[in-house]
């Protein structure tokens, strides 16, 4: 298993339609917002990986998923960590993050915010889905 920084956030975004992210109900992702991604390969085939962006000046986390088969084995945590490490390194002063899995996210550190209390806009508030079968919440991690 190798993590390494990518360029092709179009493969990320499928990883993350397969894995329940509904990117595909949102407009693509610009690309003149995005910071960094990063891949985690074995062999051949993509089995995780993150998006980081900013918009309006505030790092977002975009997405963030790892396979199912490959899941609780700390691939989510070490791909957020690096993130996190790589955001600190560019003193940043905090990261932002639209979470389906709030539990996941407080074990590093973020906390829930009101959704008016962050920066960035998120479409997903609009979805039908959202408060019927899908609770995400807004967070925040200051460095
Ligand atoms: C969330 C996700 C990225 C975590 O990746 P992972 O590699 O399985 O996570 P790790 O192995 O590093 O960490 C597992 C820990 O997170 C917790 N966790 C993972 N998914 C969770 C969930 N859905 N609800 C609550 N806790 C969860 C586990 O209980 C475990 O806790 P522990 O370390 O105390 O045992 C992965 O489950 C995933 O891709 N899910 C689908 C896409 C998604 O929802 N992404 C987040 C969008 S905001």
């Amino acid at each position: 298993m190798i993590i390494t920084v990518t360029d092709d956030h179009e493969k990320l975004v499928e990883l993350f339609n397969r894995n329940g992210l509904e990117f595909h109900n949102d407009p693509p992702i610009e690309k003149s917002t995005i910071v960094k991604c990063w891949k985690v390969m074995l062999g051949e085939q993509l089995i995780a990986g993150c998006i980081l962006t900013n918009r309006e000046g505030s790092y977002n986390l975009e997405g963030l998923a790892v396979e199912p088969a490959y899941r609780n084995s700390t691939i989510g945590s070490r791909l957020l960590e690096l993130a996190l490490n790589y955001l600190k390194e560019q003193k940043a002063d905090n990261l932002y993050l639209l979470g389906k899995v709030p539990e996941f996210y407080k074990k590093h550190g973020f906390e829930i915010i009101n959704r008016s209390e962050s920066p960035i806009t998120y479409d997903c508030f609009k979805c039908p889905q959202y408060k019927i079968d899908c609770f995400p919440e807004a967070m925040k991690i200051n460095f």
